[in-house]
């Protein structure tokens, strides 16, 4: 992966006097996610890991966000956090979605998409959404205990992306385990299997559409073109499983935090009952303090970075976790301050790739809070020691009991 012909820049510190051997994939790093980057933090200010294929970890914001702005030196032709095989079509040719394209074509790609995702669109289905949460925990509230990550928080984002790309909603418990399944780096087979019944789902979804357009956005795509020709089948492809898969667990993941964390700050709570023009700024600091995606880059040429060689084909994560916990940038970054302001916190991501449903995911997360404390008012964990999160590209909490009433 090294290119010889590239001068190296000398090291500042060698490179094993960072080693830290930090591992995503380590149930204590998924359960205490900021004690890890703390640690890591207090020996320098990038980390680095030779588990799944070796990595480094920045773990100042001014880091993180510098290389999310620079495409040219950290390309994005590989997000995942671990190496894991890149998708081709049959003709060979490499098939990826925004998510994987570097500029120039990744604009001319994301342009097509964004239109569905801005603000009058997403205020659309806020109420759709309110009604979906209303009727969620209809389906609870009288069963004393519940798992508010998969009665509540997991059900949300599958059907409202169902709704947006024009596809069964009755379906979203399957959509949210395939993505599931699909983001399961840490299980190849498992990951490929679920990809391909997305995109066998996708490709009957494209094929209906060809005698019966729509108004929704696989119908929009597919009637695209750039540089006068339609949309790639290979590209269209990836899109829609990226639409899928970008918003269901990251926002689960939100949600589900959310949820975490005001079951045991009854202050909370109250405060967002008694003042509900809190939420706005709570909803951030929710965002901030949850940041459940790691991206990664892919090195392309022998680069310093915060005094660290790093070489051509080397992996970067971004972890926007520890970006948004960084202590010269957030004053206290463990405290969750719902009044916090200025809060710059870039859990969405920052630069070209910043999320394109950011206004989606705020919009579910303000109904389903909001929603909860409306019905829900007196709450707490019904199990403080047995909830379950995954780490990896998503941080997801899998099971929540909470005592509710
Ligand atoms: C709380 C929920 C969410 C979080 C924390 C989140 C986070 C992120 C982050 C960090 C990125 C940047 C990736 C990078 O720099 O490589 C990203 C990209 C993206 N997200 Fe989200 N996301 C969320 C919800 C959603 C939703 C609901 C959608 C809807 C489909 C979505 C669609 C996308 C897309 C399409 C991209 C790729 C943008 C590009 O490459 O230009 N996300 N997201």
């Amino acid at each position: 992966m090294h290119d010889e012909s590239v001068d190296p820049v000398e090291p500042v510190e060698p490179v094993e006097d960072r080693a830290s051997g930090y591992d995503i994939f380590d149930p204590a790093f998924a359960a205490h996610p900021l004690a890890v980057l703390g640690d890591l933090r207090e020996r320098g200010s990038v980390a680095r890991s030779e588990h799944w294929g070796g990595s480094w970890l920045p773990l100042r914001y001014t880091d993180v966000f510098a290389i999310a702005h620079d495409p040219v030196r950290y390309s994005s032709t590989d997000v995942y956090v671990v190496p894991v095989p890149l998708p081709h079509d049959e003709l060979g040719r490499r098939k990826r979605s925004i998510l994987f394209t570097d500029p120039p074509l990744h604009a001319e790609e994301r342009r097509l998409i964004l239109p569905f995702f801005a603000p009058p669109k997403i205020e659309d289905f806020a109420a759709s959404t309110r009604d979906l949460c209303n009727r969620l925990i209809d389906g609870f509230i009288d069963d004393g205990v519940v798992d508010a990550s998969t009665r509540y928080a997991k059900q949300i984002p599958p059907r409202i992306i169902a709704a947006i790309l024009g596809v069964d909603a009755e379906r979203a418990d399957e959509f949210a385990s395939w993505v599931d399944a699909s983001l399961d780096l840490s299980n190849p087979p498992r990951r490929a299997e679920h990809r391909q019944i997305i995109l066998d789902f996708f490709r009957d979804e494209i094929a209906r559409r060809a005698d019966q357009p729509g108004t929704d956005l696989i119908s929009w795509l597919l009637r695209q073109e750039i540089d006068g020709q339609p949309f790639a089948m290979h590209l269209l492809e990836e899109n829609l499983m990226l639409m899928l898969a970008a918003g269901v667990d990251t926002t689960w993941g939100a949600i589900g935090f959310a949820l975490w964390h005001l079951a045991s700050h009854p202050e909370d709570v109250a405060a967002l009952k008694a003042e509900p023009a809190l939420l706005d700024t709570a909803v951030e600091e929710l965002l901030r303090a949850s940041s459940p995606v790691t991206m990664a880059r892919i090195v392309q040429e022998n680069t310093e970075m915060a005094g660290c060689l790093l070489q051509r084909g080397d992996r970067v994560l971004l972890s926007f976790m520890a970006a948004n916990h960084d202590p010269s940038v957030f004053d206290q970054p463990e405290r969750i301050d719902l009044r916090r302001t200025p809060n710059r916190h870039i859990a969405f991501g920052t630069g070209i790739h910043r999320c394109a449903g950011s206004n989606l995911a705020r919009m579910e997360l303000r109904v389903a809070l909001s929603t909860w404390i409306e019905r829900i008012p007196s709450f707490r964990l019904a199990e403080p020691e047995d909830v379950t999160w995954s780490n990896g590209q998503v941080r997801v909490l899998k099971r929540l009991a909470l005592a509710i009433g």
